[in-house]
């Protein structure tokens, strides 16, 4: 397979990690104004999880080990880490070099991506087109965001909105043409940025004590305008990704979309033409944990039995950019 012919590249292990601490609607409601019933109608969130001590590298690191454990394989097998996550341990050095160090892979390259809510995504078409190209066998892509490190939680329009978790992904090359990455459409568009984003810590604005009295260190999001574009981002290429692959919603066994908001997965559902109980939905127990989303599906699907080899899915996501963008695949475990 390394004679420069194109090969396919396929997701052979998936694993997550959420921290133990949940935090229930009702926890902002002892202090914000704001209620159980307004956060599950308006966002289909119940509880998300809080990682209190540690950086997002510490949620990653046990999906890792899971992820190793899985395929039966050591760090050093491991020839890059890709880390998709707005929430890095440090500025830099980037979270990648962090986790190589910390699980001891000692033969890897590896780099961080910041795609935002996409970052998964963006990321697993990255490591696709690195692996067809014979530019790696093995790659460790990790969607982390340790969320609660850049939400206000004075803010009720965001601070229930997010959570932390790790999910981890194997990509691998396959010769079986049943399975593995098919096609990816990807897109940023960024007059979206004075709609989400979080001002200060960067280069524009380095931190102040103005910054800090302005909240510029977190999260910031016109959630009613977002909210339009993410429906129709989401949905457009969902849909488009399914129907330039000549197929219909009836040979998707799961769309797996970004969890942020249960009214924008429903309108992604709908437009594709497929069933509410072929979308995976757990934002009710996570909330939204960027990055993260979407490999904790696959996870919880797969640890349940629910995929089988060879099962079309799309995975599609909106963030922070904006970013947005679908994936076919097929189910390769
Ligand atoms: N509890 C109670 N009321 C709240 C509230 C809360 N937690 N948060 C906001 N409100 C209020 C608003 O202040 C507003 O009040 P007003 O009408 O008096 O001004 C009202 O509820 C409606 O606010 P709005 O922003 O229109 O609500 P919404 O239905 O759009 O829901 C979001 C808000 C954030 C849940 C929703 O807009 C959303 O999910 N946006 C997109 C998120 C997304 O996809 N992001 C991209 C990836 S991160």
């Amino acid at each position: 397979m390394s004679n420069g012919l194109i090969r396919r590249a396929a997701i052979t292990a998936v694993a997550h990690y959420v921290p133990e601490e949940v935090v229930p609607n009702s926890f902002f409601s002892s202090y914000l104004d704001t209620n159980d019933e307004w956060i599950r109608s308006r966002t289909g969130i119940r509880e998300r999880r809080i990682l209190r001590n540690g950086a997002t590298s510490d949620l990653a690191v046990p999906a890792i080990n899971k992820v190793l454990e899985q395929r039966g394989i050591v760090a050093d097998d491991i020839d890059l880490i890709i880390v998709a996550t707005v929430t890095p341990d440090m500025m830099f050095p980037c979270t990648a070099c962090v986790i190589q160090e910390k699980i001891g892979a000692k033969k890897a390259w590896g780099f961080d991506l910041n795609a935002a809510c996409s970052g998964f995504v963006f990321a697993l078409e990255t490591a696709r087109r690195i692996v067809e190209s014979g530019g790696a066998n093995k790659v460790l892509l990790v969607g982390a965001d340790k969320m609660s490190s850049i939400t206000d939680y004075q803010d009720r329009n965001t601070c229930i909105l997010f959570g932390d978790a790790a999910g981890v992904v194997l990509i691998e090359p396959t010769d079986d043409l049943n399975t593995g990455i098919i096609d990816a459409i990807l897109h940023i568009d960024g007059s979206g940025a004075p709609h989400l984003n979080m001002k200060a810590g960067g280069s524009l604005n380095p931190p102040t004590h103005e910054t800090i009295d302005k909240r510029w260190h977190y999260v910031f999001q016109d959630g009613k305008t977002v909210f339009k574009s993410a429906v129709v981002g989401m949905a457009d290429v969902s849909a488009e990704v399914v129907e330039r692959n000549k197929l219909t919603g009836a040979d998707i066994a799961y769309l797996v979309p970004h969890q942020a908001n249960l009214r924008i997965i429903d309108a992604t559902r709908e437009r594709m033409g497929i069933s509410a109980d072929k979308v995976m939905v757990n934002i009710d127990k996570y909330g939204n944990t960027t990055a993260a989303t979407i490999p904790m599906c696959l996870s919880e699907w797969h640890a349940a039995g629910k995929l089988k080899k060879g099962d079309n899915l799309v995975l599609s996501s909106f963030g922070a950019g904006y970013t947005w963008g679908a994936i076919l695949l097929k189910w390769a475990i």
